[in-house]
C-alpha cells in the first residue's frame, strides 16, 4: 500500500490562514479578513485577540451549515483574488463558503504541471478533462488555460453563473469551457450511451447533495455507482483521475482503494491522503479533507 501523503499548501500573496482555534477558522482573502466556524478545530487560538478583532466579516452559524455573515464594514457583494495567472470571485455565501477552496490549490498545481507536461510531449493533442461535482470552476479554468478541452457539470445554476464569471476574469473565452447544468449520474450515463471517452475526471463530491430535478446524492450509496460508470468513459491510457471529498467519514486509504477499482488497469501512481492548509503565524496545519489521485506513469 503507498503511503498517505499530506498535500500542504501554505499562503500565497492573495489568500492566508492566519490562525485557527476554539472552533474558528481565520483567514484573508485578499484584502478582507474573515473568520468561519470550523467545529473540528478544538485547539486554542495561537494569536491574540487584537489580531482576531482584525476580521471584517464573522459567519454566525443560525442552523446547520446555514447563517449569516456579521460585517464591521460595508463589503461588496464580490471581490478578486488571483492564483498564478487565475483569478476568482469571492463571495460570502450563507453556507459559510466563500466560493474558493484555497487548499485545492494544491490539486490545481498538480494537475496544472500534469497537463503541461502532457502537452510538452504531445503539442498537438488536446486533451479532454471531465470535471464533476465543479462548483465555480477554479479546476476547470486550470485546465482550460492549459488548452485542454473541459466539460464542467454541476447542478447549481448560481455555481455555474460564479464559474463563467471566474472564466471571464481569468481571460477565457466562454466556448473555452462546455458547461453542463444537470445531475452528475445522469450526465455520466448518458455520456458512456454517447460512447464519450475523457483523459482526465475530476471530482469533488459532496457527502450528500442534490441533483437539478431533486436527484438524490449520497457519496456512501452512490460513489461506488459513479466509479463503474466512469470506467466506461475513460480513454485508454489516462493522464489523471482525482477525487477531493470532505465530510465524508472515510479514511484517504479506503478513497484510494475504491479509486484503484477504477485505475487498476492503467499503468501509473496512485496516491492518497489529507489536505491540509498551514498558518501563516503559527505553522500549525489545518486538515480540510481528503484526497486520492492517479497519475499516468
Ligand atoms: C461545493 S462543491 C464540493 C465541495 C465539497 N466536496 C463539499 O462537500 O462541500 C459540491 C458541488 O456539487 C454540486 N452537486 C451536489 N450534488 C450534485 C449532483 N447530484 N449533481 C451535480 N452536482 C451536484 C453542488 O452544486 C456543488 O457545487
Amino acid at each position: 500500500m503507498n503511503q498517505s501523503i499530506i498535500e500542504t499548501q501554505t499562503a500565497w500573496s492573495d489568500y492566508e490562514l492566519i490562525d485557527t482555534g476554539d472552533g474558528e477558522r481565520l483567514e484573508r482573502f485578499g484584502e478582507t479578513i474573515i473568520v468561519r466556524p470550523f467545529p473540528e478545530i478544538s485547539w486554542s487560538k495561537s494569536q491574540p485577540k487584537e489580531i482576531w478583532d482584525r476580521a471584517d466579516a464573522i459567519f454566525i452559524r443560525t442552523k446547520g451549515d446555514k447563517g449569516y455573515w456579521k460585517t464591521k464594514k460595508p463589503l461588496p457583494e464580490s471581490w478578486k483574488i488571483h492564483w498564478k495567472d487565475l483569478t476568482a470571485n469571492v463571495y460570502l455565501s450563507p453556507f459559510k463558503h466563500t466560493g474558493v477552496f484555497p487548499e485545492q490549490s494544491a490539486h490545481w498545481a498538480w494537475m496544472k504541471n500534469l497537463l503541461v507536461e502532457q502537452k510538452k510531449q504531445k503539442p498537438e493533442y488536446q486533451p479532454h478533462i471531465l470535471n464533476l461535482f465543479a462548483y465555480t470552476g477554479m479546476a476547470s479554468i486550470v485546465c482550460a488555460k492549459t488548452g485542454a478541452k473541459v466539460t464542467h457539470v454541476d447542478s447549481s445554476r448560481s455555481s455555474i453563473g460564479w464559474a463563467k464569471q471566474n472564466q471571464a476574469a481569468s481571460g477565457l473565452d466562454e466556448r473555452s469551457i462546455r458547461w453542463i447544468l444537470d445531475d452528475v449520474m445522469k450526465f455520466v450515463t448518458r455520456e458512456v450511451k454517447r460512447c464519450i471517452k475523457y483523459d482526465g475526471i475530476i471530482m469533488d463530491p459532496p457527502a450528500f447533495g442534490h441533483g437539478v430535478t431533486g436527484e438524490i446524492w449520497n457519496f456512501k450509496s452512490s460513489f461506488p455507482k459513479l466509479i463503474d460508470l466512469c470506467k466506461q468513459i475513460l480513454v485508454e491510457n489516462p493522464l489523471f483521475i482525482l477525487v477531493n471529498a470532505y465530510a465524508v467519514s472515510i479514511y484517504p486509504e479506503t478513497l484510494e482503494k475504491m479509486l484503484n477499482d477504477l485505475t487498476k488497469k492503467y499503468d501509473g501512481n496512485i496516491e492518497s491522503g489529507e489536505l491540509v492548509l498551514q498558518e501563516s503565524q503559527s505553522k500549525k496545519l489545518l486538515s480540510t479533507g481528503i484526497f486520492a489521485r492517479f497519475s499516468k506513469k
